[in-house]
């Protein structure tokens, strides 16, 4: 006899976890599984966002920015420290140790909201008059049936062709977080986000990190004007990092990896590191769903097919987050977790993909959403620029942080804004007014009108909207 459910969610990262919340806040009977486990076999529901993502990255790069601060900005502050050393294993212990509050958090989630959590791998085993049959293995094994199913089963790190993740010598995400000694020289294959921000860490603790991009352009998705800065910012922090080479093969040693490439200007080069980060992007996984068996239709990257309400070609089955187009970003996942769930239980879930801020965490911080400069002037629409650097923003000289810049590009005629790109102190922060404002469909004008607290890095979203109409009040 199996348990049948109004909705059954396979995947508990920020996807699926809350698409089961909103499910169940909706009056919904609702079960989730999630086969993570943590280092004593146990759950770790939260996915790659909490166990290998978002939240470990995050913790080291805050450990990281601590250390770098002591060795050399405190002593501008008047504050001398002498005999400053790094305790790895501290610090990966407090990165696990958030880890773990989050996994617990979320388990609290689900009890304080009725959702039943299985421990396991979720496959579908066939279609039942009530739904859809679904097979647990794993510490809990059920068969259980769900009128809707949401999958929301992520993504998983590409590897290199002829190169496997050891996560000894050649890591992906997950192991660039678990480095249990600074290496001395770390190489990095992919100037993405992971690239820049798992490079950045390791440097800051000590590692020598070189950078190798395929691409020609640095961040070529970016504000070229934002990619441009942040080369020059990171080159001079110690990243070494080259654009456009082509790998040749990668061969890793006992006690090292050589890595030969071509350069940009065609010269044969080689790279001899400790470890090396394959970070080129992330596949979706479907691995264990047993898609096949229900005909579930995956495109031919292996993404679940989805319509624009996440609907996937078999009746009440639904697809979220990193296994499904778009972005691969948390919050993009929880957005369409919660839109499904909604129109699961017959509301009207929205997401507005022309809102979905994107963030890097280096030092200094690069945010943004809408379009940029190339994507306005490629698709002819007439737009004004106004920009503000940190350097004449009080609070940022308070900081002792003053790199970077608001820049905001508004339509010509209407004022509306287009697209908002930060590089600089809390830009993670700073681009929430942004969307807000393009979510609402504001104006710069009706950013230079609002009152911001001063003296505060917002003042400087106020005076780049003042600047869109070239009349800065501080610059
Ligand atoms: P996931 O988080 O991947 O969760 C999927 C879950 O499903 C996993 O727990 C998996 O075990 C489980 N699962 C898979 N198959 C089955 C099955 N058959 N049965 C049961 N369970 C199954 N995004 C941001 O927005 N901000 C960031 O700062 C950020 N930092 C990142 C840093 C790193 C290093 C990485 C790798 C990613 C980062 N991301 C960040 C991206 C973010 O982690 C993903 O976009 C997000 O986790 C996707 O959520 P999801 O729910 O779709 O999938
Ligand atoms: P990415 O797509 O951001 O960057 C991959 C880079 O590798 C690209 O610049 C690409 O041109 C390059 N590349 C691909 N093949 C290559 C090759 N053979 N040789 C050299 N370079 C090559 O992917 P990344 O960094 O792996 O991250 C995956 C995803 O995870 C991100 O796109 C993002 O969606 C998510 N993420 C989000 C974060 C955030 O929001 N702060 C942080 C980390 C990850």
């Amino acid at each position: 006899m199996s348990t049948q459910f109004d909705v059954v969610v396979i995947g508990a990262g920020p996807g699926g976890y809350i698409a089961a919340i909103r499910a169940a806040q909706l009056g919904l009977s609702v079960a989730c599984i999630d086969a993570w486990q943590n280092g004593q076999g146990g759950p770790a529901p939260g996915g790659t966002c909490t166990n290998v993502g978002c939240i470990p990255s995050k913790a080291l790069l805050q450990s990281s920015e601590h250390y770098d601060q002591v060795n050399h900005h405190f002593a501008e502050h008047g504050i001398e420290v002498k005999g400053v050393s790094l305790n790895v294993e501290q610090l990966l212990g407090r990165k696990n140790s958030v880890v773990k509050q989050n996994n617990d958090g979320i388990l609290y989630l689900f009890k304080k909201n009725k959702i039943t959590f299985f421990h396991g791998k979720g496959a579908f085993t066939g279609k039942v008059e009530s739904g859809w049959a679904i097979n647990v293995t794993g510490t809990t094994t059920a068969d259980i049936v769900g009128k809707h199913v949401v999958i929301a089963t992520g993504s998983s790190a590409r590897e290199l062709p002829g190169l496997p993740f050891d996560e000894q010598q050649v890591l992906s995400n997950d192991g660039a977080l678990n480095i249990s000694a600074v290496p001395k020289k770390l190489g990095v294959i992919g100037a993405g986000v992971i690239g820049l921000e798992m490079g950045s860490v390791w440097r800051r603790l000590g590692a020598e990190v070189t950078v190798l991009e395929a691409i020609p352009e640095f961040l070529a998705a970016l504000d070229q004007q934002v990619a441009k800065e942040a080369f020059k910012i990171f080159t001079k922090q110690g990243l070494a990092i080259q654009t456009g080479i082509k790998l040749g093969e990668i061969k890793v040693g006992a006690k090292s990896i050589v890595v030969p490439y071509t350069d940009a200007a065609g010269a044969e080069q080689k790279l001899v590191v400790d470890k090396l980060i394959v970070s080129i992007g992330r596949v979706p996984y479907t691995g264990g769903l047993q898609a096949d068996t229900v005909g579930l239709q995956l495109d031919a990257r292996g993404f679940v097919v989805v319509d624009g309400d996440c609907k996937t070609n078999l009746p009440n089955v639904w697809a979220v987050g990193d296994v499904v187009r778009g972005p691969m970003l948390a919050h993009k996942a929880e957005e369409e977790g919660v839109a499904v769930a909604e129109r699961i239980g017959g509301q009207h879930g929205h997401v507005n993909f022309n809102t979905i801020p994107w963030v890097i965490y280096t030092s200094p911080e690069i945010s943004w959403v809408g379009q940029n400069e190339q994507e306005l002037k490629a698709s002819g629409r007439a737009y004004k620029a106004g920009s503000f650097p940190f350097l004449a923003n009080g609070r940022a000289r308070a900081l002792g942080d003053t790199t970077g810049f608001v820049k905001i590009l508004a339509d010509a005629v209407t004022d509306e804004v287009l697209g908002v790109h930060i590089i600089g102190p809390m830009a993670s922060e700073l681009i929430a007014e942004a969307v807000t404002i393009m979510e609402f469909k504001g104006a710069a004008e009706d950013i230079a009108r609002i009152c911001h607290a001063h003296p505060t890095l917002s003042e400087s979203m106020k005076e780049a909207a003042l600047a869109v109409d070239k009349r800065t009040l501080n610059f």
